[in-house]
């Protein structure tokens, strides 16, 4: 007997395809849970969610079947019953219900009634926020956008490389790491090593690989304990991180600009239904802002030229921040003012002072910046950070030593500038930030299935 399960998607698939002969007077059996529930006269309709796509499917029903008016919102049923094409209406099938089994009726004070709720309230919810059109939206296109990140790495000749998540570490160089310790112990009881912590990152321990593959990436969860209850930044986020010999900053840039541009293009292909959603409901400039990110080219601006830029701002606007001169770390208000108004668009800012930046970039002749290089993007701020590295055993070993960095611990790392080294350079994408970009939320805790931020762990 031929399986009469299907799918809303396949359905909608078929109809795209014109494929209606075989949708047609179709005998079907669906599962899912209850979105609406209304009557009109003689006639009932059920507005069911399967999972398999952002759309529902209508069932209409007999009103006289009272076990179905009383289905209340997001109960579960399975519903026999038969396709009818109704294309060029409001939407293009319904399906004429059989029968339909209440297979779990919910309670009476069921959360997610047809009012509004609000983003805040639903993450005190977990169990039921991914039933929220907004957020069932959400993680589709967060599991898109990772399929996609792997897709551009490996129709490009990249080698995923899994890094650890525990390590004696830090990458950045900034002591915002979660210790780990086994059983209340101090770590050196079962590492043998005095400072263990959560990673901030895998580049330290993709590097290595990238001299020998030329082109990897990491794609993992990255822990940081920064003291900031802000909407950019989470404890607990993942991060993809590139890496690719026998290139330099410039290099990098071209890359990162193409990966962006393409994951963008085909998550949204991947995922119109719910993109339909995010414009007209979650941000109204959101599509053109992503029209622009595809089709426009990402400008490249001087850290030292941004400063100049700034100061001249600072004329006509009021930053909190405005003692702006050569050597101040950009705050968000500064990043997105270059991006929003001044460039209207992504940029690369390059070239920053060395005593704002991470200890593994390499140092331009100057000896008083680096080439580090970070993605500005409007209403976020920096997407993501890189650099071409300091492959030079020598300079890399002086300035360790110029940020009074415990040398035993990077020994290993060190090693990689004796043994076959090569210019080479990379960047880290914060994958929360590019959900925020990809769909318009505002608040990195509404990207993440459970949000982990500071003072801020609800279950
Ligand atoms: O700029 P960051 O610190 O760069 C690195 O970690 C480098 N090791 C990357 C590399 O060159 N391989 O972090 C990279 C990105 C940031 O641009 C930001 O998008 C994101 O990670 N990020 C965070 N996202 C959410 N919450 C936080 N607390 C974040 N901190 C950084
Ligand atoms: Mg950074």
């Amino acid at each position: 007997m031929l399986n009469k399960e299907i799918t809303i998607k396949t359905i909608y698939q078929k109809i795209q395809d014109n494929d209606l002969q075989d949708l047609h007077n179709r005998e079907i059996v669906l599962k899912g849970f209850v979105r609406n529930n209304r009557c009109l006269g003689q006639v009932g309709f059920l507005s069911v969610n399967d999972g398999s796509c952002f759309l529902n499917a209508q069932v209409v029903y007999k009103v006289k079947d009272e076990k179905i008016t009383s289905i209340r919102l997001g109960s579960t049923v399975i519903v026999k019953g038969r396709i009818n094409l109704t294309i060029g209406g409001y939407q293009p099938f319904e399906i004429e219900s059989e029968e339909v089994i209440l297979v779990s009726q919910t309670n009476e004070n069921y959360p997610l009634q047809k009012k509004k709720t609000s983003f805040d309230f639903l993450r005190t919810i977990p169990t039921l926020r991914m039933k929220t059109n907004t957020f069932n939206a959400v993680f589709r296109v967060r599991d898109s956008l990772s399929y996609n990140i792997h897709r551009y790495f490996h129709e490009n000749g990249y080698v995923w490389i899994h890094t650890p998540i525990i390590t004696a570490n830090d990458c950045e160089g900034e002591g915002q790491t979660f210790q780990v310790v086994a059983d209340s112990k101090h770590p050196e009881e079962y590492f043998n090593k005095d400072n263990v912590h959560l990673t901030v990152s895998g580049q330290l321990h993709v590097e290595p690989f990238a001299l020998t593959y030329q082109r990897v990436y990491t794609f993992g969860p990255t822990f940081r304990a920064e003291k900031s209850n802000t909407t950019r930044h989470a404890a607990e986020f993942w991060m993809i991180e590139p890496e690719v010999a026998w290139c330099d900053m410039e290099g990098i840039m071209d890359i990162e600009e193409d990966f962006l541009k393409f994951v963008v293009r085909e998550v949204r292909k991947e995922c119109p239904q719910d993109f339909e959603f995010f414009y007209q409901r979650v941000d109204k400039d959101l599509k053109k802002r992503l029209d622009d990110f595809e089709n426009k080219k990402f400008a490249r601006v001087k850290y030292s030229d941004a400063i100049n830029i700034l100061k001249e701002a600072k004329k006509t606007h009021k930053f909190e921040v405005d003692d702006i001169e050569f050597g101040l770390d950009l705050g968000s208000e500064h990043e997105r003012y270059l991006t929003e108004e001044v460039f209207k668009g992504p940029i690369f800012l390059t070239d920053y002072p060395k005593d704002i930046k991470a200890f593994y970039m390499k140092m331009n002749d100057d000896n008083k910046t680096v080439r580090g290089v970070d993605l500005l993007v409007p209403t976020i701020g920096e997407l993501c950070g890189g650099s071409e590295r300091e492959d030079s055993y020598d300079k890399l070993l002086g300035r360790m030593n110029e940020l009074k960095m415990n040398i035993p611990a990077y020994e290993w790392y060190l090693d990689l500038r004796k043994n076959g080294s090569a210019p080479h350079s990379g960047f880290g994408l914060g994958f929360e930030r590019m959900m925020m970009l990809l769909t318009g939320m505002t608040n990195i805790r509404d990207t993440l299935p459970y949000p982990r931020c500071y003072k801020d762990m609800l279950y």
